[in-house]
């Protein structure tokens, strides 16, 4: 049966840009968020992002008002209930996780898809919580998710072929594409992008080069659209540190154990833009 209507959970950074580019895909979007205020947190952002564009010339008032009007918020799991598919993208907490996807079970159809946004924890742990562990997967967005064309698709031990296939059609549908994994840590992107990021850490630290240095060196040498001093301001040096700890734990190799001027910067609160300040400076957002 085609989705027509998806559900979200979590209104943050990711959420909010997943309930967004859902609306956009012209599917009518639940996002459920913990209250009111947190819930219109994410719509501005959402709102924000709507406005840049239309600034930059890619989209019009109407546009954004079709799309806002498509988002449906609530504080209420139980209001997801018509949703074929819902994204979680809550905090990193299994307890957490564990407890959404319980109410999420009692809410939904037992043919609507659970999928996880979560970048670090074990997709097969997720839905060990689950009575029907078949319909559970990963769906990894990337940041700013309206402008990232990729989700992963994560397959746990126990997921089964026809939640698979509903989510490749969802992320079709997204205008994205969809590459699939299995359920390792990192997955694709992130096993590959965490020890580059933190070598890139280690080389600042090394004092072998300035981070524009570095960061130029990447950006001009490689074509990478963002040096990785300054994807690391951006994705969040704690968000870093704690998929680096997660995947170290799990591998126990060496290029993935955070480096000591990565954890002394989370320590100190510079977590990258999102604080005002990581590896650069960053005015508030007037
Ligand atoms: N609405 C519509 N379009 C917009 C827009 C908006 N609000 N803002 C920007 N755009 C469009 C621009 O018009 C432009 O389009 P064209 O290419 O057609 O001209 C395009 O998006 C790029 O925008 P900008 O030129 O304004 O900005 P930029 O060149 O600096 O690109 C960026 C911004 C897309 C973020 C780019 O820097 C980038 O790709 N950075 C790397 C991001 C990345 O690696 N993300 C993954 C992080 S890892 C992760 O998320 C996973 C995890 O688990 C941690």
């Amino acid at each position: 049966m085609a989705l027509t209507k998806v559900g979200v959970v979590g209104c943050g950074l990711m959420g909010s840009g997943i309930a967004q580019v859902c609306a956009q895909a012209g599917l009518e979007t639940w996002v459920r968020e913990v209250d009111p205020p947190t819930l219109e947190k994410g719509f501005a952002r959402i709102r924000n992002f709507l406005d840049d564009g239309i600034a930059k010339g890619k989209g019009t008032a109407e546009e954004r008002d079709r799309i806002l009007s498509a988002i449906h918020g609530t504080t209420r799991i139980g209001d997801l209930a018509p949703c074929g598919l819902v994204v979680e993208a809550v905090t990193e907490s299994l307890p957490l996780k564990h407890e959404i996807l319980k109410a999420l079970e009692r809410a939904v159809d037992p043919s609507a898809v659970i999928a996880s946004n979560t970048s670090s924890l074990s997709i097969t742990e997720i839905a060990a919580a689950a009575e029907r562990p078949d319909r559970v997967l990963g769906l990894h967005f990337f940041n700013p998710v309206p402008l990232m064309k990729l989700v992963e698709v994560v397959r746990a031990i126990g997921t089964g072929d026809a939640a698979l296939e509903t989510s490749r059609g969802f992320v079709e549908r997204l205008g994205k594409t969809a590459v699939v994994a299995s359920d390792t840590p990192g997955f694709i992107v992130n096993r590959l992008l965490v020890p580059y990021l933190l070598d890139a850490v280690r080389l600042l630290e090394s004092g072998a080069a300035t981070r524009e240095d570095i960061d130029n060196g990447m950006k001009l040498g490689c074509g990478y659209p963002m040096g990785p001093l300054t994807l690391l301001d951006f994705v969040g040096l704690d968000t870093t540190y704690f998929i680096a700890n997660i995947m170290f734990e799990e591998f126990r190799q060496p290029q993935y154990a955070p480096p000591p001027l990565l954890k002394r910067m989370v320590l100190a609160g510079r977590l990258g833009r999102k604080s005002g300040r990581g590896f650069y400076e960053y005015a508030p957002r007037t």
